[in-house]
């Protein structure tokens, strides 16, 4: 399967505060949502609790989330106990894609794993003073490419630009 991961960073690269995002930027939410729809998105547990009740689980989506808690059951969601489940899942044949979608401990994992094909940043431009935060990575290892460039306006706060990276 396809892997890739999903995330939007500030300019320290901070993704949330308080197991909360900490930005409302519509389009960005929209472009998440076409995305990811129809396929599979990877959620830590932390990140999935931090989504309000009434939206998850992500509607349209297989949701998985990884928790070390064997006794985890949640409405309509495949649960991992560890990261080898996520390997095993990677190596199935599929049309679909495995999206990673954070937060930060699972970023991290997924990256450090090698588990990722591209990743789909979207760079805030401005700094919200994160608690939790995307893990630096080699831009070497990556090619580069700007899909998108969001100035400010009434329901922006921030510009931010999307960027798609490719393993090479
Ligand atoms: N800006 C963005 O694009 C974006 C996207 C997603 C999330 N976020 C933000 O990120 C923050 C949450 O991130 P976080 O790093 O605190 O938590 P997280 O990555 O969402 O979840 C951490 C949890 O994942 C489970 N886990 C971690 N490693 C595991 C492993 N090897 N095997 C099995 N389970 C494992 C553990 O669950 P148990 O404790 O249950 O064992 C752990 O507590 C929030 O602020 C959220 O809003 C931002």
């Amino acid at each position: 399967m396809k892997c890739v991961l999903i995330v939007a960073m500030d300019k320290a690269r901070g993704i949330g505060r308080n197991n909360d995002l900490m930005w409302h930027l519509p389009n960005d939410m929209k472009f998440f949502k076409e995305t990811t729809v129809g396929h599979a998105v990877v959620m830590g547990r932390k990140n999935f609790e931090s989504i309000p009740e009434k939206y998850r689980p992500l509607p349209n989506r297989e949701n998985i989330i990884l928790t070390r808690n064997k006794a985890f059951l949640a409405k309509n969601c495949s649960v991992l106990n560890s990261v080898q489940e996520l390997v095993e899942l990677k190596k199935q044949e599929s049309d679909k894609t495995l999206f990673i979608i954070g937060g930060g401990e699972i970023y991290k994992l997924a990256l450090n794993e090698n588990l990722i094909d591209e990743m789909l940043i979207t760079h805030v431009n401005d700094d919200y003073g994160a608690d939790t935060f995307f893990p630096s990575f080699e831009l070497c290892d990556w090619s580069v490419k700007t899909l998108l460039v969001q100035e400010r306006d009434d329901r922006h706060k921030s510009s931010y630009s999307i960027v798609k990276y490719v393993h090479k």
